[in-house]
């Protein structure tokens, strides 16, 4: 692939005695929406982890830029330019909107992270209106989609060059998740790659221009979004033979 920005190269991931991950060899150009689904358990978010650095991986098993990340901590993968909004969002209650945004921005200013686009919080406010007008409010009052937005401004405010997405959909109403998948062509607009583990196939697949399927592990399909069918789709999800893009 040119212009690889993300590699992994037979990638194994443990929990103590349990192996959840099985070898995977996954690519993300620069600027490239993927998207990797998968049935719970699949180890998507252990990916995630593996990639940020919250999961200890071997030299050579996860290329940033063509640079191993090995024996990197958390916050130096932060710098390289990968951001993540986490599955559950973890954001600081108790803290207004815009508190959480300060906390993420001061934060990455910190780390001198933000070889990608300058992100304000004028433009996370212009991506997201309503948070412009809830940023005096705590967190833990807003909605489930409102703080979902809190949390993607919090990781843009890193100025990522791969931005990765665990689950945005999980528990919202349809009319926010729109709301929220519309962001995500502007956040691209800016060259930013992105990772969107996610459990709804078609939303997926109409976000991402290839996706992964995981299953117990391992890559059980690689396809172009578009092209690929319902049926590979969910033997791929459940279970049977492996397909390969060509
Ligand atoms: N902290 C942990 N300790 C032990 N096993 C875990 C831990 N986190 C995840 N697992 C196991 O690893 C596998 C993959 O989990 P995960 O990556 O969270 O899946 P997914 O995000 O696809 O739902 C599952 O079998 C899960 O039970
Ligand atoms: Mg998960």
């Amino acid at each position: 692939m040119t212009n690889c920005l993300l590699q992994t190269r037979g990638l194994t991931a443990r929990y103590g005695d349990f192996q959840a991950l099985f070898g995977l060899d996954i690519e993300v150009a620069a600027g490239e929406v993927v998207a990797l689904i998968g049935a719970n358990g699949a180890g998507k978010s252990t990916l995630l982890k593996c990639v940020t650095g919250l999961l200890p991986t071997r030299p050579g098993m996860v290329m940033l830029g063509g640079e191993s990340i090995a024996g990197l901590a958390p916050h130096q993968i932060v710098q390289r330019g990968v951001a993540m909004v986490p599955e559950g969002r973890r954001l600081f209650a108790g803290l207004t909107v815009e508190d959480n945004l300060q906390v993420a921005r001061d934060h990455a200013r910190r780390l001198a992270s933000g070889e990608g686009p300058g992100w304000t919080f004028e433009r996370v406010y212009e991506l997201f209106p309503v948070l412009s007008e809830k940023r005096r409010v705590a967190v833990e009052s807003l909605s489930g989609g409102q703080q979902q937005m809190v949390a993607i401004g919090r990781a843009l405010l890193c100025n990522p060059r791969l931005l990765l997405c665990d689950e945005l959909s999980l528990g919202l109403a349809p009319k926010v998740i729109g709301e929220i998948y519309a962001a995500l062509p502007v956040i691209a607009a800016e060259g930013t790659a992105m990772v969107l583990v996610e459990q709804d196939v078609s939303l997926a697949q109409r976000a991402s221009s290839r996706l992964y399927c995981l299953l117990e592990g391992r890559v059980t399909l690689h396809a172009a979004s578009g092209k690929v069918g319902r049926e590979a789709i969910t033997r791929a999800f459940f279970g049977g033979a492996a397909h390969a893009m060509a």
